[in-house]
């Protein structure tokens, strides 16, 4: 019985494991010895099935990796593996040779008499199974060890429940985090790009007709350049906008050289407003990006004009150009920039509406509640 309570704690140990780093085939490891050593039997093993109609996962005791090798390939999910899993209940056997389900095995696999194999379930979801084979002394397994084994079996579905929990939230956030650089990327790097190749044709032009321009392109080029690769650095590393210090000194300071890239005047009406906030404030300066870059390269405008100000409770922003406009009303989905303003907007409680029409300019506002 002391016996028992060692393992017992061994198993309890590995469980608690998982929740520290230990890995889950170490854990089922642990498990399967520990239930080979209880049930007195000379073999174990827990299978976890695959998609395919074989095993993703089988681990073994009782003998050698040699022979595990020499077993070959992964067993397939028939005979009274398949029973099992199909029918998720306990099988207890004093010979499972005998049984009329039994199917054979591979010429290496070792030879078993008793058997006794339960489910690894959750709730009725069937995870795997668990069994134990060939009982030393050659007698047959008892109702006590089909307790045990339940036991373990219980260990080991919360085991393989944590690691898909585990998994699934990893591929979230991988997914999450993918969808938050491309959208980064967008918002800042490919825009910049585009105004890098912009002033490189201008300055192409402008080499031998007049030379001071084209040396002026250059240098704007230079600072999109250094910029571009600042953000691209900070999208990486899930860093605010660079130099957002101030929201109203980089929004000017981005708006200010934004125009020039594009040789369009932008008139800039900043506020000297409260620091909204950091997520409020890389809000409304990423929204102020996207705006201003879509009037400067889609409107057409003479003049675009960007704004920030505060009324009451709420830091507003307003981007607008006297360009072509845009039906906004249009079923055809829009790029990317469109929807990662109202992501953005959304993500900090903040309203983004979006006034166009084609031929009268469009006006984007955002209004961020503070305080
Ligand atoms: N200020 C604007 N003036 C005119 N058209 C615009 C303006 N803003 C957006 N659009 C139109 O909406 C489309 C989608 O914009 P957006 O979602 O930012 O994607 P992208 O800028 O990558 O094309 C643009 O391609 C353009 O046709
Ligand atoms: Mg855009």
């Amino acid at each position: 019985m002391e016996a028992c309570l060692d393992e017992l704690y061994l198993v309890s140990q590995a469980v608690l494991a998982v929740s520290r780093q230990m890995s889950t085939r170490d854990v089922l490891h642990v498990i399967v010895r520990s239930a080979r050593t209880l049930a007195a039997a000379r073999y174990a093993a827990l299978g976890v099935p695959d998609d395919h109609g074989s095993f993703a996962e089988f681990i073994t005791s009782g003998i050698s990796p040699a022979v595990h090798r020499a077993i070959g390939p992964l067993p397939r999910q028939h005979g009274m593996l398949g029973v099992l899993l199909r029918e998720g209940k306990p099988e207890r056997l004093a010979d499972i040779r005998k049984d009329p389900r039994f199917e054979g095995w591979p010429a290496a696999h070792p030879d078993l008499g008793s058997f006794l194999g339960v489910p690894v379930k959750n709730g009725d979801d069937v995870l795997g199974i668990i069994f134990v084979a060939s009982k030393h002394g050659g007698g047959e397994f008892t109702g006590r060890d089909e307790e045990l084994l339940t036991l373990f079996a219980a260990h080991a579905a919360i085991a393989l429940t944590n690691a898909r929990l585990y998994e699934r939230s990893r591929e979230v956030s991988v997914l999450e985090e993918r969808a938050r650089l491309a959208r980064d990327l967008h918002d800042a790097v490919s825009q910049k790009l585009f105004s890098i190749r912009a002033n490189a044709r201008a300055a192409a032009v402008l080499a031998v007709r007049d030379p001071a321009r084209a040396v002026a392109a250059i240098k704007v080029i230079e600072d999109l350049g250094a910029e571009a690769q600042a953000e691209l650095r900070a999208a990486i590393d899930g860093l605010a906008p660079p130099g957002l210090d101030g929201l109203a000194g980089s929004l000017t300071r981005y708006a200010v050289l934004a125009g020039r890239a594009h040789g369009i005047p932008v008139r800039v009406a900043v506020a000297d407003i409260p620091p909204p906030g950091e997520r409020a404030e890389a809000a409304l300066y990423r929204v102020a990006q996207e705006a201003l870059h879509n009037a400067l390269r889609h409107s057409g405008a003479r003049e675009v004009s960007v704004s920030l100000s505060r009324t009451g409770r709420r830091v507003v922003l307003e981007v607008a150009d006297d360009g072509t406009g845009f039906d906004t009303r249009g079923t055809r989905p829009r790029g990317l920039g469109l929807a990662s303003m109202r992501e953005r907007a959304a993500a900090v409680g903040g309203v983004l509406t979006v006034r166009s029409a084609p031929g009268s300019g469009t006006t984007v506002r955002l209004a961020v509640p503070v305080g």
